[in-house]
């Protein structure tokens, strides 16, 4: 299942991110950024109750959000759960009343199966680059935007 995360699944989600964060396919986030974003967050859990992925919905302006964050426990990728993952921030988007999500991705193609479409990042607003700042990347950034609508 795919629920909101709690306090005490933090480290998860501190270890997988720092583990894809070596190999450069996403941004590392220090514990203490993510205890204050907790409420972005949902984690997979599956039938045992083993904490298996993690993805956050950040609310970033008006009619538009991000998914990020998004990982899965290498050892079960393509068991469909990175899907429930995006699934469920988009979700959530529309019932906060959204209408954009975008992400910001090496996965173009995974996106694009859920009807995410690549744009020019400087159709972004400028706000959105205050996370960019403090990337290890910046201003380097070669990752591909994807905006869906909802
Ligand atoms: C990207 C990631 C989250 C996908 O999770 P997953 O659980 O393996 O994906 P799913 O099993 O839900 O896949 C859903 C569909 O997308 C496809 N897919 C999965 N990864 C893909 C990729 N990298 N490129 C294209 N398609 C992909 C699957 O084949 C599947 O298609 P199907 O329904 O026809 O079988 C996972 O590979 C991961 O954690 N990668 C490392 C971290 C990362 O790159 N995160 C993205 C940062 S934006």
């Amino acid at each position: 299942m795919i629920r909101k995360a709690r306090q005490q699944d933090v480290r998860f989600i501190h270890g997988l991110l720092a583990r894809y964060g070596q190999e450069g396919l996403l941004l590392a986030r220090p514990l203490t950024e993510l205890y204050e974003l907790l409420r972005d967050f949902v984690v997979a859990e599956d039938d045992q109750g083993r904490l298996v992925g993690t993805c956050a919905l950040h609310l970033c302006w008006e009619d538009l959000c991000e998914v990020r964050s998004l990982a899965v426990l290498p050892e079960l990728k393509g068991q469909g759960w990175g899907q429930r993952l995006v699934e469920a921030c988009c979700s959530e988007a529309v019932t906060l009343g959204f209408g954009k999500v975008f992400a910001l991705t090496y996965v173009p193609e995974f996106f694009a199966r859920f009807g995410f479409e690549r744009v020019d990042k400087s159709r972004l607003p400028n706000k959105i680059w205050a996370d960019c700042l403090s990337c290890v990347k910046f201003p380097d950034c070669d990752e591909i935007a994807m905006l869906l609508e909802l």
